[in-house]
C-alpha cells in the first residue's frame, strides 16, 4: 500500500478533521487535541473530504459504540482507495484494541490512547517524517493532558477536566483499562484556567472527570472536592458551575452544602446508581448498597434549595433476576429522578464481568429497558408538568430558525423551548413555563429585562 503520510510533510498545508464519539470527556479531549494540532500548524476543516489527517476519537463503553469506528473506517477505505489520507484512531478503542487495529484496518497510521495524548506532538512528528505505523499505548502514566491551546467549540460553556482516568474496578466497566489510573490536576492550575475562561467571556464551566468527586488536590492547598467547587463558584463573573460524573462512594454531604451556599453551583447532580438491587451492586463491585445510595439521595433532597438528580442505570447485568430488576423499578419511584440514562448490559473485554456468563437474554434486556424507560417517562412527565407556571432563568444554547424557538437550559438542566431570536444564544432570560413534556418544557419569556450573559 502507498504511504499517504507525505500529505503531512512539513511545509505543506496540513488540515485535520476530528470525529468524536462518547462522553463529555471525549468531547473535551477533542478540543485539546485540536489545540495541539493547531499549535503545530494544522488547520481544522469541517469534513473529512477536505482533511489531510482524519482522526476518530473513540468510545468503547458498550460494544455498539466501539463498532462505530470500524464502520467509519470501512467507509473511508472505499472513499479514499485512490487517494489515501492519514488516518488515526484515538481514545478508548485505540487503547483497548492497540496494534490489532492495524490488522483490522490497515489504512490506519496512528493509534493512540488518551493516557498518551501528552506524546501527541512526538507522534505527529513521526507521522510527518513519513512513519507508517505510529502508536501511543502506554497506560501507566501519572501525567494529565495539559495543552498550551484548547480550541473550545462552545462559546459560552467551557469544559474543564480536573481528574483523568479511573481507579474503580466496577465489574462491567472498561474505563480503567482504557483511560488509565486516576490523576488529578492541581487546584491552582484549575482555578487559574477557570479565571482565564471567565475573562474570555465564558459564563458556564463544567468540571469533568470519569469520577469527578474522586479528585484529590496534589497542590499544597490540599483542597477537598467540595472546597474546589466553592472556589470555582466564587470566581467573579461566573454564573453556572456544573460537575460530572460523581460516584456515590465519594459523594459527601459537603458537596450538598457547597451547592447550598453557592448560588452559582447549579441545582443538578448526576449520581449513577446502575441498579436498584444491593445484590447486583455487589456483583458490579460498586461499593454501596441500595440503602446507602438512598441515604445520599435523602441528603440531596433535604438541601435548602431543590436539586435535580439524574442517574445511569444498566439493565440485564450478569445474574440480574426479575426480582433485582423490580427493585430498580421501585427505586425510580423512591428517587423520582429528573433524568435517567439507561443501557442494556454489554460485556466488555478486560473487565471482571467479562469472564461471567452474559446471563440475561438480549430480548429480556430489551424488555426491561423499555419497561424502565416507559416508567421513567411517566415520572418525568409528572415532574415537568408540576413546573407549569414556574419561572426559571434559562441560558440559551441554540436557536431553531424553522420554529423561531430559542432552546435553553435551566440551572437544574431542564431543556426549555421558547419564542426567541438567533442573537439570544449565549444569553440568559427569565422564562415562564406554559407546557411540559417528559423531556422538555415550553415557555414564554417572562416580563423582565434580559439578564445579560456572554460578554463577547
Ligand atoms: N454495558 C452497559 N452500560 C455500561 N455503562 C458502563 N459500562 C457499561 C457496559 N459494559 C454505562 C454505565 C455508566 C455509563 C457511562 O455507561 O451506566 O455509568
Amino acid at each position: 500500500m502507498n504511504l499517504p503520510t507525505e500529505a503531512l510533510t512539513p511545509g505543506s498545508a496540513k488540515t485535520f478533521y476530528i470525529e468524536t464519539f462518547g462522553c463529555q470527556m471525549n468531547v473535551h479531549d477533542a478540543e485539546k487535541l485540536a489545540g495541539t494540532l493547531i499549535s503545530r500548524g494544522y488547520r481544522p476543516v469541517e469534513t473529512h473530504e477536505e482533511a489531510d489527517l482524519i482522526l476518530y476519537n473513540t468510545c468503547s463503553i458498550r460494544e455498539k459504540a466501539a463498532e462505530k469506528v470500524f464502520s467509519r473506517l470501512g467507509t473511508l477505505k472505499k472513499a479514499y482507495r485512490n487517494n489515501p489520507k492519514v488516518i488515526g484512531v484515538l481514545g478508548c478503542v485505540a487503547q483497548q484494541e492497540g496494534e490489532r487495529i492495524f490488522e483490522r484496518a490497515p489504512q490506519v497510521s496512528l493509534v493512540c490512547g488518551s493516557a498518551s495524548y501528552t506524546k501527541l506532538p512526538d507522534l505527529l512528528e513521526q507521522l510527518e517524517a513519513g512513519n507508517r505505523r505510529v502508536t501511543g499505548l502506554d497506560l501507566d502514566t501519572d501525567e494529565c493532558f495539559e495543552t498550551e491551546l484548547t480550541r473550545r467549540d462552545n462559546p459560552f460553556r467551557a469544559y474543564l477536566t480536573i481528574i483523568e482516568g479511573c481507579d474503580q474496578r466496577c465489574a462491567f466497566c472498561v474505563v480503567p483499562t482504557t483511560r488509565g489510573p486516576e490523576r488529578s490536576r492541581p487546584s491552582d492550575k484549575i482555578l487559574a484556567e477557570c479565571r482565564r475562561l471567565v475573562d474570555e467571556g465564558y459564563t458556564e464551566i463544567q468540571l469533568l472527570g470519569q469520577i469527578v468527586n474522586a479528585w484529590e488536590d496534589p497542590a499544597p492547598a490540599r483542597l477537598s472536592f467540595a472546597e474546589l467547587l466553592g472556589r470555582v463558584a466564587e470566581i467573579a463573573g461566573i454564573r453556572r458551575v456544573r460537575f460530572t460524573t460523581s460516584h456515590p462512594r465519594y459523594f459527601t454531604p459537603e458537596i450538598v452544602q457547597a451547592i447550598e451556599s453557592h448560588p452559582t453551583l447549579c441545582d443538578q447532580i448526576h449520581l449513577p446508581e446502575q441498579s436498584g438491587s444491593t445484590r447486583v451492586h455487589s456483583r458490579m463491585l460498586r461499593g454501596y448498597s441500595r440503602e446507602e445510595y438512598l441515604a445520599k439521595i435523602d441528603c440531596i433532597r433535604r438541601a435548602k434549595r431543590a436539586i435535580s438528580i439524574s442517574t445511569d442505570i444498566i439493565v440485564g447485568f450478569w445474574g440480574e433476576a426479575t426480582g433485582d430488576f423490580e427493585q430498580t423499578m421501585t427505586l425510580l419511584d423512591a428517587v423520582e429522578y429528573d433524568q435517567v440514562f439507561s443501557f442494556k448490559y454489554s460485556p466488555r473485554p478486560n473487565t471482571a464481568a467479562a469472564g461471567y456468563e452474559d446471563s440475561v437474554p438480549e430480548e429480556e434486556k430489551g424488555r426491561r429497558l423499555s419497561a424502565l424507560q416507559e416508567h421513567q417517562r411517566q415520572i418525568q412527565l409528572r415532574r415537568n408538568q408540576a413546573a407549569i407556571g414556574d419561572e426559571f432563568e434559562v441560558l440559551v444554547e441554540s436557536y431553531q430558525p424553522r420554529l423561531g424557538q430559542a432552546v435553553g437550559r435551566t440551572t437544574s438542566n431542564r431543556v426549555v423551548n421558547f419564542p426567541g431570536a438567533p442573537e439570544w444564544v449565549g444569553r440568559y432570560f427569565h422564562v415562564r413555563v406554559t407546557a411540559a413534556g417528559p423531556n422538555s418544557l415550553v415557555g414564554v419569556r417572562a416580563d423582565r429585562a434580559d439578564s445579560g450573559g456572554m460578554t463577547r
